[in-house]
């Protein structure tokens, strides 16, 4: 017989199946094979017909039926009179080497930083918002064309970011980025692009922002952090040869020592964008969840045309919408929009057009009300697990955001203390982890720990094992 390489999609069920040589019974049956080791049909799957299959992939249904029957013997498939062939719903195990590594962790208790909790995520109002937005974009919304975002999403949230934030922007000055990590690649490239060479950053902060930096060809000049947050006075006021051409910095929630850019710092390093024209690059990933107070609104709002304010709904939602915008000074809007129309051309339309009706309907701004209250009681639950040991432990960051810093004595080493946690399955970071300076310089014996991770109905024994790891080390 001639190579097959059909796709066969009767019964709605695509199955991709690559036939290949002369003995069409047997190829069938190992495709099949393959398919259910490889989990690409799932457990409990209908099959099309063996007449179905047989005329989409242009081959006899003797063939068909032989290869079913051989597979329901073997244990792959199973048939029952009136439901027709099925995948059987034994699980397959397959040997250890030939197994993918997961992409998702599956730790019992996590308090991994970085994700909110995602069982909270709004489904039925995200469904309605898609619904609606669906229902009344253009035909034309589908196509190509919206490198800098889906017009719709960019005035919503130029209206939000302005009524929440304090961004001063309008929509012909949003970017929509693929997250944040997106977003600053683009930046850095755009500097670069510009002639650019140093990027200053936080000394403590997320380790693939300054990664993208470095493969983006910056240099990274490293800035104290302290309890006023970053010390920008150590960006030098020179000329803006022998300066830094830009600093990322964490202003409303130091990531991840959690300190609020002191009042003094935010007009220094405005100041000091203003007289050496460099750019300040705002990442406000979690401006909206501040607890004790008002939000500390935006650096942005005092010069405009020196920053660029990095937003994204990875926290307020999802990180898998892989959403995030950027508010930009007028001279960046197009470098940026052709940079990204290099990478992607854009991003998702469908999504975007969601965000948009989700916030301007309302949902956004009451989900993130939700989650705020939410956040603020797991905060004060962790403050009152950690209280035992309030005289040996000092907690940072838990003032707003999703995650808390743990600084440990000396008895209680982090790398200790994250092991026997794996251990328990319980999943913290080391600090460590997000330190620019290597050993000998490090200063933090601590701990991460994000609060905001764990489902709703794991919370109280997930932090209930926290406190027995530390109470391993610590004194009661
Ligand atoms: C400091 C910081 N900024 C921004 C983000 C959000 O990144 P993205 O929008 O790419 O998911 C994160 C994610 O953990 C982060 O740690």
């Amino acid at each position: 017989m001639a190579e097959t390489g059909a796709t066969s999609g009767i019964s709605g069920l695509d199955l991709h199946l690559e036939l290949t040589g002369t003995r069409v019974r047997a190829a069938l049956e190992q495709a099949l094979r393959d398919a259910v080791r490889s989990g690409r049909l799932q457990p409990g799957v209908r099959l099309p017909s063996s007449r179905a299959l047989a005329a989409d992939l242009g081959i006899g249904r003797n063939a068909v039926t032989d290869a079913y029957g051989q597979l329901i013997a073997e244990g792959w498939l199973v048939a029952r009179p009136g439901s027709g062939t099925r995948v059987a719903s034994r699980v397959v195990q397959e040997p250890a080497s030939e197994r993918s590594a997961p992409l998702e962790t599956a730790a019992r208790y996590d308090l991994s930083v970085g994700t909110p909790d995602l069982s909270h995520f709004p489904r039925a109002a995200w469904l309605r918002a898609a619904r609606q937005a669906l229902s009344t974009a253009p035909d034309t919304a589908l196509g190509y064309g919206a490198i800098q975002g889906r017009n719709e999403l960019r005035e919503a949230l130029a209206g939000y970011l302005s009524r929440v934030r304090g961004v001063r922007t309008s929509a012909d000055r949003i970017v929509i980025c693929a997250g944040a990590a997106q977003a600053l690649g683009l930046l850095y490239r755009a500097l670069r692009g510009a002639g650019g060479h140093t990027l200053a950053v936080e000394e403590v902060g997320e380790p693939s922002h300054r990664r993208f930096a470095r493969e983006a060809g910056l240099g990274l000049q490293l800035l104290a952090v302290d309890d006023e947050g970053a010390r920008v006075d150590q960006l030098g006021a020179g000329a803006r040869e022998t300066n830094a051409d830009a600093v990322l910095l964490t202003p409303a929630h130091q990531f991840p020592l959690g300190a609020a850019l002191g009042p003094e710092r935010r007009a220094a390093v405005v100041r000091w964008a203003v007289d050496t024209d460099a750019l300040v690059i705002e990442d406000d990933y979690d401006g909206e969840f501040r607890f004790d107070r008002q939000p500390v609104g935006a650096l942005q709002d005092l010069a405009p045309e020196h920053v660029a304010y990095v937003g994204t709904a990875s926290k307020a939602l999802a990180p898998g919408l892989r959403l995030a915008w950027l508010a930009l000074p007028a001279e960046l809007v197009d470098p940026i929009v052709e940079l990204k129309s290099e990478l992607d051309l854009a991003s998702s339309s469908f999504d975007q057009l969601t965000l948009g009706q989700f916030i301007a309907g309302g949902a956004y701004d009451r989900h993130v009300r939700q989650s705020r209250i939410a956040y603020r009681r797991r905060r004060d639950q962790l403050m009152a697990k950690l209280a035992p040991f309030a005289d040996q432990v000092r907690v940072a960051g838990l003032a707003a955001g999703l995650h808390a810093v743990i600084e440990l004595p000396p008895q209680a080493p982090s790398d200790a203390v994250v092991a026997l946690a794996a251990e328990r399955e319980l999943i913290v970071e080391p600090f460590a982890g997000y330190e620019a300076t290597g050993p000998p310089s490090r200063r933090h014996n601590a701990i991460v720990v994000g609060y905001g991770t764990p489902a709703e109905h794991t919370f109280a024994a997930t932090i209930a094992l926290l406190g027995d790891v530390l109470g391993h080390f610590l004194d009661v």
